[in-house]
């Protein structure tokens, strides 16, 4: 796993990011991707604040079925707020790990995980759990963020690098996008969609998700790279005050695929 601990601050960080309109949209294209239909079954792997499995469970209506996995009990917490979903089935919630999925064989329809994949050291060992638990022909969705594709507009360039590289160090993969169509079709699966899904912030707003990611990234950086907390609160007020002049643009790559 990453060096991100998703404990009650980061997870209600995270809560907060990912209901911005940047996320919002990401999860109507992610919802669109999984084409779910009344009565279906389907899990969400690192279900986080649960805000995409709530909106499943509408979508498969009070005969489908919603069951979300996550490490964090701080998520957990989080998700266990919005389980409760009119006409939707309550989603089912347990702490557990990709890598040992607490279901039978052929559970669900379709299995999904957004921004959790990147987190992952043995990818192939979750995507065999993944395929374990699908039904025949069943699908899988997944998103992940490739950071080489972040562009910040910054006044100090060589410390944007330092502290990109030293936020690298969240995750487990950065670059997990490049290596993932290699890792569904190794692992059984037939790839039957792929898209970029791009964030996009130009002028600062606090309600987007790069204002989010300043707070977060400020956070995790000192004392990773030669990066002291000065230096972080520097780069984090260098992007604020650049008020309408603020850019900032990264890439998530959604894939789907089949069990066949
Ligand atoms: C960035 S959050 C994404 C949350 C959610 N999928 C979303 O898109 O809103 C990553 C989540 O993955 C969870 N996670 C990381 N590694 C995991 C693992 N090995 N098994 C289960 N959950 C994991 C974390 O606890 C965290 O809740």
């Amino acid at each position: 796993m990453g060096n991100l601990q998703f404990d009650p601050v980061v997870s209600r960080q995270v809560e907060m990011v990912y209901t911005t309109p940047d996320v919002i949209e990401q999860r109507r294209v992610v919802r669109t991707a999984l084409a779910l239909r009344p009565g279906d079954r389907v899990l969400d792997i690192g279900v986080g604040p649960g805000l995409l499995a709530a909106e499943m469970a509408a979508e498969v209506g009070p005969d489908g079925r919603v069951c979300g996995i996550d490490l964090s009990e701080s998520m957990l917490a989080i998700a266990a707020t919005r389980a409760k979903v009119p006409d939707g089935p309550e989603i089912e919630l347990e702490q557990a790990s990709a890598y040992k999925l607490p279901y039978g064989a052929e559970s669900f329809d379709v299995v999904v995980s957004t921004q959790v994949f990147e987190y992952l050291d043995d990818v192939a060992g979750a995507l065999a759990e993944i395929r374990r638990v699908l039904r025949p022909a069943g699908r899988v969705v997944l998103l992940d963020t490739d950071w080489g594709s972040i562009v910040w507009r910054s006044g100090d360039d060589e410390r944007m690098t330092r502290v990109l590289a030293a936020f690298e160090e969240h995750l487990e993969d950065p670059h997990l996008p490049r290596t993932l169509g290699d890792a569904l079709s190794k692992a059984g699966f037939t790839r039957t969609h792929l898209q970029v899904v791009p964030l996009l912030n130009a002028g600062f707003d606090y309600n987007t998700y790069s204002a989010g990611l300043i707070d977060i990234v400020s956070a995790f950086v000192p004392g990773r790279a030669d990066i002291t907390g000065e230096e972080a609160e520097a780069w984090a007020s260098d992007l604020r005050n650049l008020a309408a002049g603020y850019f900032f643009s990264l890439n998530r790559y959604l894939f789907v695929a089949s069990a066949i």
